[in-house]
């Protein structure tokens, strides 16, 4: 029993002063069992101990047959020094079995024991050596052998192979007594009560016990890379999307972004769609779940810790031709501060915006003048783009059909956080001005499941708004947004956005896999889907989105 074994241990020195050795009295026992009993003596000074690490040569199955009935070699000679009148080649693996007649019969030419004379086999000696038997039966008993080119031999041979034994040795200590007292590990209550304090053996503390391990928390893979690009959309002056809008209206997630409501992706096999409540109100101002603050944050004004000035070094946004605009008041006050966005803009003025009346309504008596947003506007705006019933709105003649509210107004699970982007860029049309916004969080799609497709996924995404960009500043923005992901070798291909015109699918050459992999959408947002906002015309708007898994996988 295990657990009466530092007695065990202690009875057997009882009669001996000399070491005993735990492989040859223990042999049952496993490794750490012995361990534990014998720490648990030598703390106490009962026993001293060794442990002993021994390498022992063990035959193999194939060397023990040749200890127990001789070599393949000695085999062949034997069959053939039995045979009277030589032993026929072709009998040879009848006699011996066709292993021993294929590899014993080489050897045996090659020590000359036997001969061949035309087609059978003759002995070249009366008597031989089988010297291979002989040195295996050494090992066998004595677990080595002398010369270690014999043992390195065998081993290549496969006849022997070795093993590490470890064992104790173990002898009596200062302390020895042939008894184990059970300690005592806690001192209660009732010993001290009762004075059975003063006669019990408490057990020694161990400073050097190891404590248990403690379970640590680590970073989610996909955390780690969502923290790598969120570094680089700070040092690039973009400033964070509230992301915790999972559940959008069809209206956020599709309509304002110019998707026709009969578009496959607003079909029930592509998005999810929320059957409890079915519904949302129209679009209206409703702080409670505005996830922005009063004060919309753009790339101007963050002046937070994360934003840095690299953001104006690196920047590949063209800076703005030399537009003429009027400047707000709020950009007046700006002016002082860092501008992230475009360093070079002109502050000469004699363009017009055209924010029209309608859409941005100055609340009267109100001393900051503070402006809210006109829903109703929106909306209306949006459903006569959708239609393009006079055939002009906004220079678009739209995608002429009854555009329903009811299929605005159902609510699904956000497809893509480009509904947030479109959320923030008609926030800026009350006060136009650059901006740079990035976010990244999950987006669902009713994907079938499998192993490389999930129901959801963590879409990284960016926008950056400024008069005066063009398609080279889309490209040059993505050379050097990816660079800073280690991945330097982009390719643009052409593609169809409903929302965006021109679109640009993003490849990355994966050298791993060495071809081209698509690593995002990108493009400049259709003025169908900007003007109905209310920004102006002249606003252009880059946006981009991309797979956090994507990049995850391959890095
Ligand atoms: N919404 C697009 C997608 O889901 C990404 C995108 C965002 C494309 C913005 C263009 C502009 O893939």
């Amino acid at each position: 029993m295990a657990d009466d074994l530092p007695n065990r241990v202690l009875s057997l020195l009882a009669d001996t002063d000399k070491p005993l050795l735990s492989s040859a009295v223990f042999s049952d026992l496993d490794f750490t069992t012995i361990k534990s009993a014998l720490d648990r003596l030598s703390s106490r000074e009962l026993i001293e101990y060794q442990q002993i690490d021994r390498e022992q040569w063990i035959l193999t199955a194939e060397a023990k047959g040749i200890v127990d009935n001789g070599s393949h070699e000695a085999r062949v000679f034997e069959a053939v020094r039995l045979a009277k009148d030589g032993l026929k080649i072709k009998e040879l693996p009848k006699e011996v079995g066709p292993e021993a007649a294929k590899v014993g019969q080489g050897t045996a030419f090659k020590l000359k024991w036997i001969k061949k004379d035309g087609d059978v086999l003759r002995t070249n000696t009366d008597s031989i050596q089988d010297v291979v038997r002989e040195q295996l039966q050494t090992i066998q008993s004595t677990k080595t052998y002398e010369d270690p080119q014999v043992l390195t031999d065998l081993r290549k041979r496969k006849l022997i192979e070795m093993k590490k034994v470890l064992s104790f040795k173990f002898s009596k200590g200062p302390k020895y007594s042939t008894r184990f007292v059970k300690e005592e590990t806690d001192l209660t209550a009732d010993m001290l009560a009762s004075g059975a304090w003063k006669d019990i053996k408490l057990k020694p503390y161990n400073f050097k016990a190891k404590g248990a391990i403690t379970p640590a928390g680590a970073l989610h893979p996909l955390n780690k890379v969502r923290h790598e690009f969120r570094q680089i959309f700070f040092e690039m002056g973009f400033t964070e999307m509230p992301t915790n809008r999972f559940v959008e209206t069809g209206f956020w997630n599709f309509d304002a972004l110019f998707i026709p409501q009969q578009h496959p992706a607003r079909d029930i096999q592509d998005t999810f769609f929320i059957s409890d409540p079915p519904r949302a109100d129209p679009p209206r101002e409703d702080p409670s779940s505005d996830p922005t603050t009063s004060t919309l944050p753009t790339a101007d004004r963050s002046g937070d810790s994360q934003s840095s000035d690299s953001a104006r070094r690196t920047s590949t946004v063209p800076s703005s031709p030399t537009h003429k605009r009027a400047k707000s008041k709020a950009e007046s006050k700006q002016e002082s501060l860092p501008d992230r966005t475009n360093s070079k803009r002109p502050t000469s003025t004699t363009h017009q915006r055209t924010k029209s009346k309608a859409e941005i309504h100055e609340t009267p008596n109100a001393d900051s003048a503070v402006k809210t947003l006109d829903y109703k506007q929106y909306w209306d705006n949006v459903r006569r783009v959708h239609e393009g019933a006079d055939g002009t709105t906004y220079g678009s003649i739209g995608y002429r059909y009854p555009w329903s509210e009811d299929e605005s107004l159902k609510l699904v699970l956000r497809t893509h956080t480009t509904a947030i982007s479109t959320y923030m860029l008609h926030k800026l049309s009350l006060d136009p001005r650059p901006a740079r916004y990035f976010s990244i969080d999950r987006v669902f799609r009713n994907e079938t499941v499998d192993q490389t497709h999930l129901a959801e996924f963590h879409q990284v995404e960016g926008v950056i708004a400024d008069y005066g960009l063009a398609l080279g500043g889309l490209i040059g923005f993505m050379e050097v947004f990816f660079k800073k992901m280690g991945i330097d070798n982009l390719r643009f291909k052409p593609a169809y956005n409903p929302y965006t015109e021109p679109s640009l699918e993003i490849f990355g050459f994966h050298p791993g896999l060495n071809k081209w992999v698509e690593i995002g959408n990108s493009g400049m947002f259709r003025p169908e889907m900007l003007e109905p906002m209310g920004l102006p015309k002249d606003m252009r708007v880059y946006g981009w989105g991309l797979s956090l898994e994507r990049p995850t996988m391959i890095k």
